[in-house]
């Protein structure tokens, strides 16, 4: 079965055709990051507008490369939640529009569920159950994956998302956006024990992140270090901003997986690309037996393979959507009940 999947729920417009959940055969990403550079952050005007641009093209592109034409399509999968609204509402009408003409099933796709679904197309023996950890620029979480369209969050994030905390440090420190790949390259140079910063505990829940006093202390040391005309070695604020993030991620998903009972641990989002997540965290499976799963690098971001690769698990359990669908700002994963308030879902 071959699904055309599309994404537009922050800055990048994207289409992809993957074959059974897991081969891809065409991937094409649209990033507006440069555009929003100059704000330095997405701006979500800006961000509907060019996907409004983009998005034909973008799919036509995805079709070309797959050398295929829209009949070939068995599917149309869309991210419709979590996101900025303005710029889900274009994939979203986009794809209801392409599903309506063709007449092939539309399928809603969980902005979150297809990060955890990037494994499945580099990973072929990777299936439920395992424990995921998906970390990005709006999403920070734990999450029991028991089937491929059931989740169960263990621990998530109480305010800011890894990615936005690393995107919000890298600005103060002058760095441009989006600021967490700065970080890890300024990183690598630096020394991870030049500051110590704060590790938040969560008393009643231990698999919760906070990561918004890390920011604040990073911000305020830099302004303190501004007003009494102080020099921060960015290099070193980097590396221990980092280690602090790494560790933190580390030390609660392990916990999870033991307290769980897990020993097969996958890695997700625009964060699994930084380096010193990747080490901490595979060093820490390693050491403990387990068999860690992650992306490549290019997987790791906002794309529409992974969508379409979650996708064709929403279809076989029956998850699919008519021309009422909408695309919601914040929504819980699948299997889940909570009502959870704020963008990090
Ligand atoms: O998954 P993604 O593309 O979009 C969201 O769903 O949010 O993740 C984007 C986030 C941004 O915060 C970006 O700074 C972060 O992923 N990111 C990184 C790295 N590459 C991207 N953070 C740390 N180190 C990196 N190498
Ligand atoms: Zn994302």
């Amino acid at each position: 079965m071959r699904i055309l999947g599309i994404e537009s729920s922050c800055d990048e417009t994207a289409a992809a055709i993957v074959e059974n959940g897991r081969v891809i055969l065409s991937n094409v990403i649209a990033s507006q990051a440069l555009e929003h550079q100059k704000y330095g952050g997405v701006v979500p005007e800006l961000a509907s507008r060019r996907h409004c641009e983009n998005i034909l093209s973008v799919v036509q592109q995805a079709l070309r490369d797959a050398d295929m034409t829209l009949q070939d399509v068995d599917a149309i999968a869309v991210t419709f939640a979590p996101g900025l609204i303005g710029a889900l509402l274009v994939g979203v009408s986009f794809a209801k529009g392409l599903a309506l003409a063709t007449g092939k099933p539309l399928i809603p796709v969980h902005h979150t569920e297809g990060h955890a679904a990037a494994n499945y197309l580099l990973h072929p023996q990777l299936e439920p159950p395992y424990l995921a950890l998906i970390v990005s620029g709006g999403h920070t979480r734990i999450a029991e994956v028991t089937d491929y369209t059931e989740f169960r969050t263990i621990g998530r994030t109480r305010d800011d998302a890894a990615g936005e905390c690393f995107d919000k440090c890298a600005r103060a420190m002058s760095f441009p956006y989006p600021g967490g790949l700065h970080i890890d390259l300024a990183a690598k140079e630096g020394n991870p024990q030049a500051f110590s910063l704060p590790k938040p505990k969560i008393e009643d829940s231990p698999y919760d992140f906070s990561f918004s006093g890390l920011k604040t202390a990073v911000v305020n040391m830099l302004h303190h270090a501004d007003q009494c005309h102080e020099i921060i070695d960015r290099s070193d604020l980097a590396a221990s901003l980092q280690e602090n993030i790494a560790s933190v991620l580390t030390e609660k998903t392990i916990a999870a997986a033991k307290e769980f009972g897990y020993t097969t641990i996958a890695l997700s989002g625009g964060v699994s690309a930084n380096s010193g997540v990747r080490e901490k965290l595979s060093a820490a499976c390693a050491a403990e037996g387990y068999t860690l799963y992650m992306p490549t690098i290019a997987l790791c971001g906002d794309n529409a393979a992974m969508i379409a690769s979650q996708g064709y698990y929403n279809y076989l359990a029956g998850i699919t959507a008519d021309e009422s669908l909408n695309a919601m700002a914040s929504k819980e994963l699948h299997g889940e009940s909570v009502n959870l308030t704020g963008r990090n879902t």
